[in-house]
Order: C-alpha cells, then structure tokens, then sequence
C-alpha cells in the first residue's frame, strides 16, 4: 500500500503573510497590500473554448499570492521611469527580473515573469495611468499539474494592479471580463500559449459553491450551484505528475485542425455545428491539415462534449449530482479517442478510480499530464485515493498528488 501524498492549501491569511514576508525580504519595505488568485478545475467541457463553445470550471482553494507596492522612480525629465521589478518566493536564489513598461511586449519576456509582467503589458493597452510597481509572489497552486497555476498568477496581478491602480475593473462581472481578457493576450501574446479563456475566466469570475458556466461564444455566465457535500460527495483531484506544457505543439495543433474544419463547414466556430446533424457535417469533411478521419474525430468530441456540458449542468440544475458520473466517463472516452490528448497516467486514474468504486471520472485541463478528476462519494475519498496510488505504484509511475476540490472564490484582495 502506498500512502496518498495530499496538496493543501494555505490558508489565505498564511499565503498573505508568506508573499508579504518575502517582499520585505526583497525589497526591504511593507507591500501596498497582497491579492491572491485561485487555479481552477474543469468539470466537463474541455478543449471546447477556443471553438465558441461551452465549459463549466469551478475554483480551487489553492491560490497564488501577490505582495505589491507602487513604485516612482523618476527619470531624466521626472517622470516615472515605469520600472517593474518582479520576484517569486519559489525561487529564493534568483535574483529580482526587472524591465520597465515600455519594454514589456511580444518576445520580450521569458520564464515565469512573462505571466506577470504580460498583465501588466495588457492592462497598459486598456488605461494609461498604469505605472512602476515591485511585486513578489508565493503560491500553492500546484504547478504543471493542469490547475491553471499560470492563470492563477496572471489573475492574481490583474486584481492587484487593477486595485493599487485604481482602475476600477474588478468590482463587476463586467469589468472582470475586461480583465480576464488582459489576462489572456497576457498568456497568448507575452507568454506565448495559444490557449483559450476558460482558465481566466474562472479564476476572476467564478464564485464560491458555484460552477461557472461559461459560453465561450459570447463570454456570457452563468453561476450553477455547485455544493457536491450536501448530497456527500467529493471531487477528488489528481495530479498525475506527468508535467504537461501547453505551449509546445500539440494543444496549437489541436486549435489549428479545429479552426481548418470550421472553415471546411464554412463555420466561424464548432460551435455552431447542430449536435442533431452531426454525422452530415462530419461527412462533409475532407483531407486537408490533417486526414478527414482525424478531423471527424476532432469534430466529433468538440461537438460532443459541448452538448454533455449542456446534460450535466441540466443534472445539477435538477439537483441530480450524484448522476453526472455518465457524463465524465464519456468525457474521458472522447478526450482519450477522438481527441488524443490523454496519456498513460490519466487513463490510470480514470480506470483505477472507477474499479475503486468512483461513480465517473475523467482527464481534465488541457491533458497530456496534469490532473483528472473523480466523482466520489465522501467516505470513499481515502480508499479511492489509496487505489489510484497503489495503481501507480504497481505500474512504477511516480506517486501521484491529491486534493479534495470545492468551488471556491475568485482572485480578490485578500489584505
Ligand atoms: C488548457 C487551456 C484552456 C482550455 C483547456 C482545455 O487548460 O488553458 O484554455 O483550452 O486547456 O479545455
């Protein structure tokens, strides 16, 4: 028996305390205030963004910590030079990145600091009265693992930045957007991922006790309770540890045969294929980035798996949770076959998650690696966690990482 290594939180007022203790250590001053972000996990709706569709991610309460000052440092004609110094408490030996505003755009910034600074660089695009700041960040958001630590740390600038900035943009739903899209050019245009918005958008607009349902179409909401508890389940989480990368060429390959099969169905997104007259719009496919047997697969998950968003946020509307279980499973199955981006350790906690009695589970996030999820009733979080990492182990995998998900909040100040 291997033991389950389990992923904690920190309680908010200890990951506020750890970012500010780190900026005195840094910079040798107090922060203005310290704003945190969460990673987010998916439910069911996946690689269903970026082609106008639906997604239903929920908040974890595993976020990413940002202590930030304003800074004026003037230059020659005494103006705000707009420097950003930037550094991470994961990385105690690095030394402190700097650049200034202006220096910030496309090819400029790499590593972990592009997230930041690429916020930065976005917002800057929105308002002007942008300026210097220094700002350091902690996190247990657990990284590479598909929970979005990446959005997490974006997210977690735009409300600080929006805040000691005063820009106004976090205290709606509607400004939240405009943040959540500086956010995304952010990852897509400084940080180099072609990934889509679902991440950011949960990170910045879902709610606590809500699945957020998102219409990748319009970018419209809808908060859907979400208290798996009170019908006693749980969402077990797994992080495989296979580390995933979104930025190498399979997810851009993925978004690229989708765009080309839209343009072959004389669509603008997938989304707009009738579920109803799927197998007449799969017919109409023929070779062209990749072989029509490929691009039908494709098609077929997106527009699947668009429609069982649709099912599971009827089931938890009805006040049926403990049904959605169906749903997952076919999730993975489409996600492993006609999509192809699960791999040999998400196929292993889905199959040794449900032989352990989970009623549904799937892969989650982009895939390749990171984590899955599993539907379980709450007693049998322990044994079903203990049958994953057995199975693992038999397999001589590394131990995966575990985390019971509730929805939670969204970034936010926190001090
Ligand atoms: C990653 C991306 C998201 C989304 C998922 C797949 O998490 O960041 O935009 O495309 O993959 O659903």
């Amino acid at each position: 028996m291997s033991a389950p290594q389990w992923l904690d939180a920190w309680d908010p007022s200890d990951g506020a305390e750890r970012a500010a203790a780190s900026f005195r250590t840094r910079f040798g001053t107090e922060p203005d205030g310290i704003w945190s972000a969460p990673g987010r996990v998916n439910l069911i709706g996946e690689h269903t963004d970026y082609n106008g569709g639906l997604c239903l991610p929920i908040n974890l309460p595993h976020r990413t910590y940002v202590a930030l000052r304003r800074t004026f440092r003037s230059g020659p004609g005494g103006a705000d030079v707009e420097e950003v110094r930037l550094a991470s408490a994961q990385e105690p030996d690095a030394g402190v990145w700097s650049s200034t505003l202006a220096d910030i755009g496309p090819g400029t910034v790499t590593g972990w600091p592009a997230y930041a600074a690429g916020v930065a660089w976005a917002l800057r695009r929105e308002v002007d009265t942008l300026g210097g700041f220094d700002a350091v960040v902690d996190s247990c958001v657990p990284y590479g693992a598909g929970l979005s630590s990446s959005a997490a740390l974006e997210c977690a600038f735009a409300v600080a930045l929006d805040d000691a900035f005063h820009l106004d943009f976090g205290a709606d739903d509607a400004g939240r957007a405009i943040l959540a899209a500086a956010c995304i050019r952010a990852e897509n245009e400084i940080a180099g991922a072609p990934t889509g918005g679902m991440d950011q958008s949960s990170s910045l607009r879902a709610t606590a006790g809500h699945a957020l349902l998102l219409d990748c179409l319009d970018n419209s909401v809808r908060h859907v309770p979400f208290d798996l508890e009170a019908s006693g389940l749980a969402l077990l989480v797994v992080d495989t540890r296979a580390e995933h990368q979104l930025s190498d060429g399979q997810y851009a390959a993925r978004r690229a045969t989708c765009d080309a099969a839209a343009a072959q169905l004389g669509v603008v997104t997938l989304r707009e294929v009738d579920p109803g007259a799927l197998e007449e719009a799969l017919a109409g496919l023929t070779d062209d980035v990749v072989t029509a047997d490929v691009a039908r697969r494709r098609v077929r998950h997106v527009v699947t798996e668009i429609a069982r968003v649709t099912e599971l946020v009827a089931l938890l509307d009805a006040g049926r949770p403990g049904d959605i279980g169906p749903l997952l499973d076919a999730s993975h199955i489409s996600l492993r076959d006609d999509y192809e981006v699960s791999c040999v350790e998400l196929d292993l906690v889905v199959e040794s998650a449900r032989a352990a009695g989970a009623l549904g589970a799937r892969m989650t996030g982009g895939g390749f690696g990171g984590s899955a999820i599993a539907l379980v009733e709450v007693d049998r979080v322990g044994a079903v966690a203990a049958a994953v990492a057995d199975a693992f182990a038999a397999q001589e995998l590394t131990a995966p990482a575990f985390l019971v998900a509730h929805a939670s909040d969204p970034a936010s100040r926190t001090v």
